[in-house]
């Protein structure tokens, strides 16, 4: 299936809400769990000196969760929508554990925008996450380009992203599946990510192309991709 661009930012109001009502808890947690194996894997704790940057943090589900597993850390989340930070702010001002997100901060800016010497961040970054950011870059180069500009050698990136399905029919049939759980403005967002997505492929060739090889990638399900590594 051809890819479909869709636009980059979310900023309308009616979708930040249905996004941000929406109940994802299982796939954040499980990414919260998948980047927590990958750093004991690596032999990697963070405590007071690390950094982690949440690019495309939308409504600060997956920060919020990041600042709360190493809570010794500091966590920014960066979205390029106000709404998105708003409701981020908001989400955050409302939390049960709003004591234990002491650490975590929002920025909004565009994350091409972001030049590492500008930065609010006054350290290097340690855990560089996103997550369902990928597919809204318009050009792949813009964000490994990003992500190249955050990073510096202690910096592990961890991204995950929707894959793209294979053809029409599949993507169809995705979206019937999220109708049954979400609303029409969900099911419709949802629906344009799926075709905006890179494929394996996509993603796998940039990075042989773009002298990326400490980045690795890979397909978790059918219907996810994870970049992972040293940029
Ligand atoms: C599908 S949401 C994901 C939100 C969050 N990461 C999560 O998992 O719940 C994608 C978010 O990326 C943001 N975004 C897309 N392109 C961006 C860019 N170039 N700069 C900053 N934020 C961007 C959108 O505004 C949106 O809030």
């Amino acid at each position: 299936m051809e890819r479909i661009p869709e636009p980059e930012l979310m900023k309308k109001k009616e979708q930040v809400i249905s996004y941000d009502k929406a109940d994802f808890l299982e796939g954040e947690l499980n990414l919260i769990n998948q980047i927590s194996h990958y750093l004991l894997r690596e032999n990697i704790s963070l405590n007071e000196k690390d950094l982690i940057v949440d690019l495309g943090c939308g409504p600060g589900n997956i920060s919020e969760k990041l600042a709360i597993k190493w809570p010794n850390t500091e966590v920014i989340g960066i979205d390029g929508s106000k709404e998105m930070i708003l409701r981020a702010e908001y989400n955050k001002e409302i939390s049960m554990n709003q004591r234990k997100l002491k650490n975590l901060r929002y920025i909004c800016s565009d994350i091409k925008d972001i030049k590492s010497t500008n930065f609010l961040l006054k350290k290097e970054i340690s855990l560089l996450v996103s997550n369902s950011l990928i597919h809204h870059i318009t050009r792949l180069e813009d964000f490994f380009n990003t992500i190249r500009r955050f990073s510096s050698n202690i910096t592990v990136n961890f991204h995950k992203d929707l894959k793209r399905p294979l053809d029409e029919k599949s993507a169809l049939e995705l979206k019937t599946q999220c109708s049954d759980k979400y609303d029409e403005i969900l099911t419709n967002d949802y629906y344009a990510s799926l075709r905006a997505s890179y494929t394996f492929k996509e993603l796998k060739n940039f990075i042989l192309e773009n002298d990326l090889s400490s980045l690795e990638v890979f397909e978790d399900g059918d219907k996810y991709l994870i970049v992972y590594g040293n940029v």
